[in-house]
Formats: structure tokens, C-alpha cells, sequence
């Protein structure tokens, strides 16, 4: 249906072609001599209307009401002149097949239902307007991600999903185990299974990797190994956080796009980052045009213009030392009070992008070294390390990086400091000690980008499957 394009001029060119349609019905509106269904094939918004009469082949199935809302049918016709406003062709049928029938069970009917309630059926959302235009967007910046990282040289890099080690050190992570082999068994307490020492702490030797194996809660480590070899690389895949946060912009399971760039500082970084969220912002504008302009009717009022001047306009900078001032100059009476040293919340990334700086995207950098992870290179103050996230208006935190520290005593000494131990980052410390180089990157959430992009407003509509605490169903 996206090739005729039956809402446009365009469509026009096919008049009095034959055609084949395949898809689900949307709508059927019988009138006394003729019935108009909506065909919808998932390709684009638009449906195809198809003009059913009594001279129609397989009129008789549309009579006995077999084809109703939710039905899968096969169609073919003439492409003729529409007398409706909402296309200008349509689909004289000549023949129809029912390819798979529904009935009035079927929970997505015409009637409007809200996406609280479409989250219990993501098995059949996808049948709908918006998760359908969210779907091809979706799809849309996953293309143009591959497609810029692609065209500036960077090497794509499959990160495992299975680790040993926290790289962002939040103990956020979910642990992977064989240590149930009566788990087939339910009637088993899967817990009893699990080998203990004397003390009754787990014997992780005898598990499946002989020691704690966890769902990876970010690739960044192992693209830096492949960044120390290759120059500049990126990772895009599953990574996982058991926080139990039960809020409009956290996934358990989400994707994670992470560009790691060789022989580069923050600086590149930033820039980087700014250059690639312009480029996936642009592709959409150009691309999901129908998409887009849904999203601007009927869900964000506005949003082609915003992410037109993020495509255009230049990034707000500041560190994090000038965003406690202004965030104390503002007289805004936050619920959580700001001082030098306190991690940002979204309240306060939501003056700053929101009324501070009027809807720009903005790049906040330095950061007190307590507050951030083990791996960020230290300033010169000794106070603050190179790190850098980028905000955006009502979804705050998009993106999170900084400069790696790749000076050997300093990385030592942090994990030190933190009392992480030195042994298991042997391999990410053998990178300081061949051939180290200064190197930065960043990790942007994906699913926060779609929100972005598209202006759905919970994070659970972003992704066809989302995983949340209490909440792994389909
Ligand atoms: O800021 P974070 O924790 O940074 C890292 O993981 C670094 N290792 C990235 C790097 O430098 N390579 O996470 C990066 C981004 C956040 O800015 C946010 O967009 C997203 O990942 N994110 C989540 N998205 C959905 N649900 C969650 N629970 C998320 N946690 C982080
Ligand atoms: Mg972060």
C-alpha cells in the first residue's frame, strides 16, 4: 500500500491497473448496494479502501459477515477515482479471499482504547495507528543509526550479552545461572537446587562459566577493546538493569547504541554525539514523512518543528559546575534541594532543557568524579572527570559518555578507591598497558530516542515487548 500511495497524487498513475492487496481489516461499512472496507498491510498508515459489490468474487463471504474487524484478507482489483476525501484512489474488488476471519472478540474494534490498555494486548498493538507508525520509526532510526556509524568508518562490534563484569559498578545487574537443574520441574524449589559452600553462600564453581555470570547492563568495555584496535567502533544491541524503577523512562531490557572513538577527547565526543543525533533526527524528517505528521496531529503537537531545530541548531554546552548555578539562580523550589556534588534529577534536567533553554538539547560535562563511573578519565581538578550527558526536553537523559581514563596508575587508583577489584579488570587494564591511547565514547538509549522522535510519552510504547519490573509477558 506504501508503493500506491492512495492518499496522493502519486497514486493516480496507477488508475486502471489490476492490483493485489494483502492485509488485515481495519473497517467495513456496508451500504445497501455496496461495502467499503479498510485494508491496512502495515506498510504505511494509509489503508487501501476497497469497494466491494455483488459482482464482487467472494461477495458472499462479506454478506454472512465472516469479514469483519481484525480479518486477514487477500483482494484484487482496479485501481479507480475515489469519490472519498481521505484518498484519491481506491480498490474496485473483483476478487476477495478471506484469509484468516476474526470476530467481535477481537479487542482492537474502531472505537478509540488508550495505551494503557493496548500494553496488555502487545501482542495485537501492532494493528494500530500509533504503534504501527512507532514500529516503522523505530525501524526508520535503527537504519539511519547503522547508516551514519557505516558512512563515517566506524566498525560495528557485537557485544556479548553475557558478562562477568558491571561496567557502570550501579550492581544493577541480573545474574544468569544453570544452577537449577530441577528448574523443568516446578514443583521444585529451584533454590534448593543451587550447590552452597559450608557457609551457605552460593559455590558458583559449580556453575555452567564457574563463576557469576551476569546480563550485560552496557557494551562499553568490550568496544573499548575493539576501539584499542580498530580506531573507531560501535555496539547496538540488548543490554539489560535490574533497577527497580517503575518510571515513564526505564526499561529492564532496552538497546544501546555505544560509539567508542579512538585517539579522541570529550571534545570529539561531544561532537560526535551531537553530529549523530542530527543525522538519525534528519533521516526521519525526511523519510517517515506520513509517520511523522501522524505523530504531530494526534500525538505531540508541534514535534516536527522541535526535532527540526534540533536537526538545525547548535547544542547547548555547559559543565556541570554552571548548571548547579543556575539551577540555584533560579529560586525554583526544587523537591530534591541542588549543591555542588548532587547527581542531577529530572526535575532538574527538566528546568534546564525545558525553561532554561527553551526546548534546545543540552550537553552537560565535568561531573564530580563520585557521581560517575569508575572508567572516566579525571581532570586536572582532581574534582571532576570528563563525562558528558546529554539532555533533551521531557525525556531527559538521552544520551550518557565521557573521555575513558587511559592513563594506567590513575584507573588503578580509582578502583581502588572504589574497592572494585583490580583482578577482574585485568583484560581492560592490559589495554593501558600496550599501547594505550586517549579514547571517548557514549551510550545512547534507544528506546528514549524513539520517545524522542516520535513524542510517545512512556518508554513501555517504544519498544513491541517491554520489559519492566513484574511485567516480562508475550
Ligand atoms: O548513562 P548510562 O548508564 O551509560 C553507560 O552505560 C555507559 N557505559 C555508556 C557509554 O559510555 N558507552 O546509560 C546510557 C544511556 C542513558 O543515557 C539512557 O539513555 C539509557 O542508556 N538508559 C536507559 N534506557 C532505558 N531504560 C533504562 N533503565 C536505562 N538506563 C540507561
Ligand atoms: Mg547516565
Amino acid at each position: 500500500i506504501a508503493d500506491v500511495k492512495a492518499g496522493s497524487d502519486e497514486g493516480l498513475e496507477l488508475l486502471g491497473r489490476s492490483l493485489v492487496v494483502q492485509g488485515w481489516v481495519r473497517t467495513l461499512r456496508a451500504q445497501s448496494s455496496v461495502t467499503f472496507i479498510e485494508v491496512n498491510d502495515g506498510s504505511c498508515l494509509s489503508n487501501m479502501q476497497c469497494v466491494l459489490s455483488s459482482d464482487t468474487e467472494g461477495y458472499d463471504q462479506v454478506e454472512s459477515g465472516l469479514v469483519s474487524t481484525g480479518a486477514s484478507v487477500w483482494v484484487q482489483g482496479i485501481v479507480v477515482n475515489s469519490q472519498g476525501s481521505k484518498q484519491k484512489v481506491e480498490l474496485k474488488v473483483e476478487k476477495l479471499i478471506l484469509v484468516g476471519k476474526s470476530d467481535n472478540t477481537f479487542p482492537i474494534q474502531k472505537k478509540r482504547v488508550t495505551r494503557e490498555f493496548l500494553r496488555t494486548k502487545a501482542h495485537l498493538r501492532p494493528r494500530t495507528n500509533t504503534f504501527g507508525a512507532v514500529a516503522r520509526v523505530r525501524n526508520a532510526l535503527s537504519y539511519a543509526t547503522h547508516k551514519f556509524f557505516q558512512e563515517n568508518g566506524f566498525v560495528w562490534i557485537s557485544s556479548p550479552i553475557i558478562t562477568a563484569s558491571d561496567c557502570e559498578g550501579a550492581g544493577e545487574q541480573f545474574c544468569v545461572t544453570t544452577l537449577v537443574p530441577s528448574s523443568r520441574d516446578h514443583s521444585n524449589s529451584p533454590v534448593a537446587a543451587i550447590p552452597t559452600n559450608g557457609d551457605g553462600s552460593i559455590d558458583w564453581s559449580q556453575d555452567f562459566f564457574g563463576k557469576p555470570a551476569f546480563l550485560t547492563v552496557s557494551g562499553q568495555l568490550n568496544a573499548e577493546t575493539y576501539a584499542t584496535a580498530l580506531s573507531d567502533v560501535y555496539t547496538f544491541g540488548p543490554t539489560f538493569r535490574a533497577e527497580n524503577s517503575n518510571t515513564s523512562r526505564h526499561l529492564a531490557e532496552f538497546w544501546m547504541i555505544e560509539p567508542e572513538l579512538a585517539f579522541a577527547d570529550l571534545d570529539d565526543d561531544m561532537a560526535c554525539a551531537t553530529a549523530y543525533l542530527q543525522y538519525v533526527v534528519q533521516y526521519i524528517l525526511d523519510n517517515c514523512q506520513e509517520d511523522m505528521d501522524f505523530f504531530n496531529t494526534w500525538i505531540e503537537k508541534g514535534i516536527i518543528q522541535r526535532l527540526s531545530n534540533v536537526a538545525e541548531k547548535n547544542f547547548v554546552q555547559l559543565t556541570y559546575t554552571d548548571a548547579v548555578d543556575l539551577l540555584l539562580q533560579s529560586n525554583k523550589k526544587f523537591e530534591f534541594p541542588v549543591k555542588w556534588g548532587c547527581d542531577l534529577q529530572s526535575e532538574h534536567e527538566r528546568f534546564i532543557t525545558e525553561e532554561a533553554f527553551d526546548g534546545c538539547p543540552v550537553i552537560i560535562r565535568d561531573y564530580p568524579k563520585e557521581i560517575k563511573a569508575f572508567y572516566m578519565r579525571r581532570n586536572d581538578d582532581g574534582k571532576t572527570v570528563a563525562a558528558m550527558d546529554l539532555l533533551v526536553p521531557r525525556v531527559g537523559e538521552l544520551i550518557g559518555g565521557s573521555q575513558r581514563e587511559e592513563r594506567l596508575e590513575y584507573l588503578e587508583e580509582r578502583l581502588d578507591d572504589l574497592k572494585l577489584n583490580k583482578e577482574s579488570y585485568w583484560w581492560y587494564l592490559d589495554l593501558r598497558r600496550y599501547g594505550s591511547v586517549p579514547h571517548a565514547g557514549f551510550g545512547l538509549g534507544f528506546e528514549r530516542l524513539v520517545q524522542f522522535a516520535t513524542g510517545i510519552d512512556n518508554i513501555r510504547d517504544a519498544i513491541p515487548f517491554p520489559r519492566a519490573p513484574g511485567s516480562a509477558e508475550f
